[in-house]
C-alpha cells in the first residue's frame, strides 16, 4: 500500500501501536480510499485483490449455491463488498472492521443502494465479540492480515469463530513483494531487500510515532500460523494478472503482474 504520507522506515512494532496506528490511519484514509478504488471494487463484489479476479471466477470459497444459508463472517472488510456479494447468494453476513471510517462507507453503499444489507460490526479481528463455532465461512480480501503484529493470534482467533467443517480464506500482499520497491514500475522489479527479514513496515509522523504500519511473513510462516490455529489447509492461490485488468493499484500492476505474484490467497479449513 502507497498512500502514506509518513517517513517510511523498518522497525519493530507492538500490537497495541500497529493497531492504534492502523485505526486513525484507515479511519483518516477511508474516503480517499474509496475515491480510488471504490469503482474497481464494485458496491457487492467479492474481489480477490489489484490482479482484478472476482470471487464468481475464481470460487475459493467453492460452489456458490452453497453458500445459501451459510453464515459468514468477513474481517476487514472496509464497505463490506464482499459480504454484500455473499448475501446476494443467499448467505447470513456480519462484515467487521477495525475502521469506523471504514465502516461509515458501508453505510453510505446500503443508503443508496437495494439487496441485502450486511450486518456491521466495528471489531479487531484479533478479538472478535462473536462466540466460537459462529460462521461457516470466514473471509477477507486484504483485511487485517497485512495490519496486524500478531498475525499468528489472528489465525487463531478466526479458527475460534470457524465451525467445525467452516472454511477460512483470504488474501494478502504476497510475501515476495517484500523484497522489491513498492513501485509499479521496472524500478519494482529489482529485489533490494532480503524476504526473510520481518522487520515491520513503519510510516513515523513527528517524534517516530507510528501513523500507519504493516507486518510482514514469509509464506512458510503465514502456512505455519495457519496450520498451528488447528487449520488444514486446502489451497494456496497465486493469481496472475487478469488479462483485461489496466488498472494500476499502487505497486501493483500490469507490468510488475507480468513477473511477480502480487497476491496470495489461502484458504484452510477446520
Ligand atoms: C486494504 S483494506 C481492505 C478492505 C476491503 N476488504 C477491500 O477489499 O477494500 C484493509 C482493511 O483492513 C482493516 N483493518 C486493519 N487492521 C485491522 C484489524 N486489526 N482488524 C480488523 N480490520 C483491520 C482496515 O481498516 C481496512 O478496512
Amino acid at each position: 500500500m502507497d498512500e502514506t504520507e509518513g517517513e517510511p522506515a523498518r522497525r519493530p512494532s507492538t500490537q497495541a501501536e500497529t493497531a492504534r496506528a492502523n485505526r486513525s490511519w484507515w479511519d483518516a484514509d477511508a474516503a480517499d480510499y474509496y475515491e480510488e478504488h471504490g469503482s474497481f471494487l464494485g458496491d457487492a463484489e467479492l474481489v480477490w485483490g489489484p490482479e482484478g479476479w472476482t470471487e464468481a471466477q475464481l470460487q475459493v470459497l467453492g460452489d456458490p449455491r452453497n453458500l445459501a444459508g451459510a453464515d459468514v463472517l468477513e474481517f476487514g472488510g472496509g464497505a463490506a463488498q464482499g459480504a454484500r456479494w455473499c448475501a446476494l447468494q443467499g448467505a447470513h453476513v456480519v462484515s467487521s472492521d477495525l475502521s469506523a471510517g471504514m465502516l461509515a462507507r458501508a453505510v453510505d453503499i446500503d443508503a443508496r443502494r437495494p439487496g441485502p444489507a450486511p450486518e456491521l460490526v466495528q471489531a479487531d479481528a484479533t478479538r472478535l465479540p462473536f462466540a466460537e463455532d459462529s460462521f461457516d465461512v470466514v473471509l477477507s480480501a486484504y483485511g487485517a492480515v497485512p495490519f496486524v503484529a500478531d498475525s499468528a493470534g489472528l489465525m487463531t482467533e478466526l479458527a475460534r469463530v470457524l465451525r467445525p467443517g467452516g472454511r477460512l480464506a483470504f488474501s494478502t500482499t504476497h510475501p515476495i513483494r517484500w523484497a522489491f520497491p513498492d513501485l509499479p514500475d521496472e524500478a519494482g522489479l529489482r529485489a533490494v531487500v532480503p524476504y526473510f527479514d520481518e522487520t515491520p513496515y513503519v510510516e513515523e509522523g513527528p517524534h517516530g510515532r507510528a501513523i500507519y504500519v504493516e507486518h510482514h511473513r514469509t509464506l512458510a510462516h503465514r502456512v505455519a500460523e495457519i496450520i498451528d490455529a488447528g487449520l488444514r489447509l486446502v489451497a494456496l492461490h497465486e493469481p496472475e494478472w487478469a488479462p483485461d485488468n489496466r488498472e494500476t493499484w499502487g505497486g501493483w500492476s500490469p507490468l510488475r503482474g507480468q513477473y511477480l505474484p502480487g497476491t496470495v490467497i489461502l484458504v484452510a479449513e477446520k
